[in-house]
């Protein structure tokens, strides 16, 4: 038994790295965003950011450290979290000048405070894991990793250089509290301590990064990927997109599978879309369809689904402009389900969005089991008789320019954090289950042919 264990390891371990390393292929080719500031009153040199969607390399992050750090204050605050893309600042960051639907108050107003704070939307994730290792090149100090109640003992003085690290204590995206709520937390840290740093009195020059990426910086790895990504540009099949109009369109949605399911008896019964919408037998309209520069609403219309004489279901997508990122983004906020005179909503909520010159793209888009859709209001009777399926799903509602789709803003990266990591829970657990079997399985085999007593009790030797 022992020995069957010994060999079966590696094998299970071997497996565990090969699921590693499928996992690492969709999020580690990312980079992270790197953010540098000083205290009030101490300008940083004025240094050109890199050029839209260039990623900084090491050598390139050295350059801007070194000349950062020939004027800035030498007592360096790190503050490093587990997983961030620059898309976390755009989808979690102050909208218009509402300050507070942001997740980064305190950053927000020390980058405000600052003169000429640097911001690196894309360092390679080599330079990232470096930047510790040049900043210590640099102030000629080791770090010092450190908590905020640790900090408010340590006596700083301005003229010693010090490299404090401060690791954020959230993680967007594998931690059960929702990415904005983790962020925002990990903000109140920032607060807290930059507060220690001005009761102190001592200037300081403050980073903020992170050890990879929480999502694929998809604008970033434009170019790059080139390969794997203009492949999604164009659905794979044979079958145009809708097109609304049909003439010159304004919004482009496609999909593999279009299903919609309803429970009757207790059995959930299937209905799939995609014929009647795609291809030459399609019998869709789009009455009730608009778009504008703001708002896009496709209405797809079927006759006899499932029973239903008339059917519609219908997409609404809305573009806002984001102020911390400077740009614009569309979300898909609601797809509808009408039948007869019913109704029923499913919120995209934030999960569902792409900057608005791109599509959006997803392999699977569910109103159950990893749902990005929910039902709007979880009381009403119907959300708990239908559910709605895409399979691989694109669209795309603002910045259509002729036939085809824009560069697609994929959601598989969205997958990883949660998903995956769930996945990988699961196996841990099987395999740590199999580790206690095969121990008491052992157990067993020792107690009946080592144990020198076992057959002796069994004695019948009575006379
Ligand atoms: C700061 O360090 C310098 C040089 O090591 C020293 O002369 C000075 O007294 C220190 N100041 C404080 C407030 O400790
Ligand atoms: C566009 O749609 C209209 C009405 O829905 C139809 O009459 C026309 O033939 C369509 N044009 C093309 C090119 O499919
Ligand atoms: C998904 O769509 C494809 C092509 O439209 C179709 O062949 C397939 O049967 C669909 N899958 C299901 C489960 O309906
Ligand atoms: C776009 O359409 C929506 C309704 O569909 C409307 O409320 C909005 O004012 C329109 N915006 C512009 C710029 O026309
Ligand atoms: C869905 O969105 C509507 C408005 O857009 C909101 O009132 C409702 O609370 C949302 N429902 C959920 C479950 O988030």
């Amino acid at each position: 038994m022992a020995v069957l264990w010994v060999s079966d390891k590696p094998g299970a371990m071997e497996f565990l790295l090969i699921l590693l390393s499928i996992l690492c292929t969709g999020s580690c080719s990312g980079q992270v965003p790197l953010v540098l500031w000083s205290s009030e009153g101490y300008p940083l040199p004025q240094q050109n950011p890199p050029p839209a969607g260039h990623i900084v390399s090491t050598g390139q992050l050295d350059s801007y450290l070194s000349s950062a750090l020939s004027t800035a204050p030498q007592n360096t605050l790190v503050f490093l979290q587990d997983q961030l893309s620059v898309d976390d600042f755009t989808v979690y960051g102050g909208v218009f000048d509402n300050k507070q639907d942001s997740a980064f108050p305190h950053l927000e107003s020390a980058l405000q405070a600052s003169s000429s704070p640097l911001v690196l939307p894309a360092l390679s994730w080599e330079g990232s894991s470096s930047i510790l290792p040049l900043l210590q090149k640099h102030l000629g100090t080791p770090p010092l990793y450190l908590d905020p109640s640790s900090l408010e003992q340590l006596s700083l003085n301005a003229s010693v250089a010090a490299l404090l690290v401060i690791r954020l204590p959230y993680s967007p995206g594998s931690d059960p509290m929702s990415p904005k709520e983790a962020l925002r937390g990990n903000d109140a840290v920032i607060g807290q301590v930059l507060d220690i740093m001005k009761t102190q009195a001592v200037p300081y020059t403050a980073i903020y990064t992170a050890l990879k990426p929480s999502r694929e910086a998809q604008e970033m790895s434009m170019g790059v990927q080139s390969v794997g990504r203009t492949l999604l540009q164009t659905p794979s099949s044979s079958y145009a997109p809708v097109r609304y109009p049909n003439d010159s369109a304004c919004i482009l949605m496609w999909a593999e599978n279009l299903s919609v399911f309803q429970e009757r008896d207790q059995k959930w019964t299937r209905f799939e879309l995609g014929p009647m919408t795609f291809g030459a037998g399609a019998t869709v309209t789009f009455d009730g369809s608009s778009c504008n520069t703001t708002r896009s609403r496709l209405v797809l219309n079927y006759q006899n689904v499932l029973g239903h004489q008339t059917f519609r279901l219908i997409f609404s997508m809305s573009r806002s402009f984001y102020k911390v990122s400077a740009r614009d983004w569309f979300t898909l906020d609601h797809v509808e389900l009408e039948y007869e005179t019913q109704r029923l909503v499913f919120n995209g909520s934030r999960n569902i969005y792409a900057p608005a010159e791109y599509s959006y793209r997803c392999e699977s888009v569910t109103s159950y089991l990893y749902a990005l859709l929910v039902p709007s209001d979880p009381k009403d009777p119907l959300s708990s008789q239908w559910r709605v399926s895409f399979e691989d799903f694109q669209i795309q509602g603002f910045s259509v320019s002729g036939n085809n789709f824009a560069y697609a803003s994929d959601c598989a990266s969205f997958f990883t954090p949660a998903i995956w990591m769930g996945l990988l829970t699961s196996l841990l657990m099987l395999l740590i289950l199999t580790y206690g079997l095969h121990m008491i399985t052992q157990l067993r085999t020792m107690d009946r042919f080592d144990d020198p007593k076992g057959p002796s009790i069994s004695v019948p030797q009575n006379e």
